[in-house]
């Protein structure tokens, strides 16, 4: 979803990337999980993309194909990897092995995956760190929005006591359908998975632990916390009763999945907010408040997934880097 998403933007904007940011993009790798095809002189985004589309990779007649994954990034002249492999809590792969290849090789990296960073975020930047390079992952939570920045902003120059967020679409949808229609758990389930709003396996989302991976992140990178996944104390909806919502309702309260990352905490579960607070966001929407010391508390909601909005995500990232990258290279 994401990774065609992005050669179907790179396909149509590559001038105005250029022309906009310098980004002059040469793809000189794809990788999908049966191999990859590499060509140091560029491969073309829209030809893979209807190769992809048509079936694997090795279809791709342009290039060389390979099946050594990661391995083959250490044979390749590149400056950044962009990983949008499955998000894997488990172990963290095959993101983990991507990342850390690319970063021992002297690649900075954008990701959009969230197991290997819910899992070793301290550990992956202090990697980061001590090789020099960049580590982005702004489409890790939010989609689309720029939640990560956002929530540094809000802190710069005042203090941030806490972050408080719908963080997942898919929890979300359920929760407003119980609370419209008077659905049950497990139809507003259904029915959200005819609609693609749920995957055939929503495990992840509904235990709460997408939403977890997402805190943690936060926490990690605008709180500053040295946390793993196993730090957050997790709840998720699949006990959330249709009596319990209605009630809610009556007292004017909403029943949302939300993440909390403060000085004391780290915890995702369900809980009422007000039927006007700013996080009694309906349907697939996403919206997280950042409360800050001395400006207060500020919200940012908006659409939370989605392939050419994840897309946007790794193209800010990149566009960062490049910004990054083109200021050391001028100070030296
Ligand atoms: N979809 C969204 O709206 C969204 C939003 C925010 C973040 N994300 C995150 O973005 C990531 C990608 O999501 P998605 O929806 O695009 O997933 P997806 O459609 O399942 O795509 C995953 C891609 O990873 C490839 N892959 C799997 N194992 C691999 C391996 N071992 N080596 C190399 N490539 C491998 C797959 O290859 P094949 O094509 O061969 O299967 C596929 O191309 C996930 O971590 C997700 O949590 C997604």
């Amino acid at each position: 979803v994401v990774g065609q998403s992005l050669l179907q933007i790179l396909s149509e904007r590559y001038e105005e990337l250029r022309a906009r940011y310098g980004l002059g993009l040469r793809l000189v790798a794809v990788a999908d999980s049966t191999g990859a095809v590499t060509k140091a002189s560029g491969l073309n985004p829209a030809q893979v993309l209807q190769v992809k589309k048509g079936g694997g990779l090795k279809g791709l007649k342009d290039g060389n194909y390979t099946d050594d994954l990661p391995g083959f990034l250490g044979e390749l002249e590149a400056d950044i990897l962009i990983d949008a492999t499955p998000t894997n809590i488990v172990d963290g792969e095959p993101s983990y092995s991507f990342i850390r290849s690319a970063i021992l090789h002297g690649l900075d990296v954008v990701t959009v995956s969230k197991g290997a960073l819910a899992l070793y975020f301290p550990a992956l930047k202090e990697l980061a760190a001590h090789r020099g390079v960049v580590l982005r992952f702004s489409g890790t939570v939010g989609g689309g929005m720029p939640v990560i920045e956002f929530g540094k902003e809000c802190g710069r120059a005042d203090r941030l006591e806490k972050i408080i967020g719908v963080l997942n679409g898919t929890t979300n949808y359920i929760l407003s359908r119980m609370e419209e229609t008077g659905q049950t758990f497990r139809e507003a389930l259904g029915e959200a998975q005819r609609l693609g709003y749920a995957e055939r396996d929503p495990t992840l989302d509904i235990s709460g632990l997408d939403t977890a991976c997402k805190i943690t992140i936060l926490a990690n990178e605008v709180l500053g916390k040295g946390a793993t996944l196993s730090d957050v104390k997790v709840s998720g909806i699949e006990e959330i009763g249709v009596d319990e919502v209605r009630t809610a309702r009556e007292r004017g309260l909403a029943v949302r999945l939300l993440g909390v990352a403060d000085g004391r905490r780290l915890e995702v579960s369900p809980q009422t907010v007000g039927e006007r607070d700013p996080l009694a966001v309906k349907g697939a929407l996403n919206a997280i408040t950042f409360k800050a010391t001395h400006s207060g508390s500020h919200t940012i909601t908006g659409k939370g997934a989605g392939g050419p909005e994840t897309a946007t995500s790794i193209l800010r990232d990149l566009v960062a880097v490049k910004k990054m990258r083109v200021a050391e290279a001028s100070n030296i």
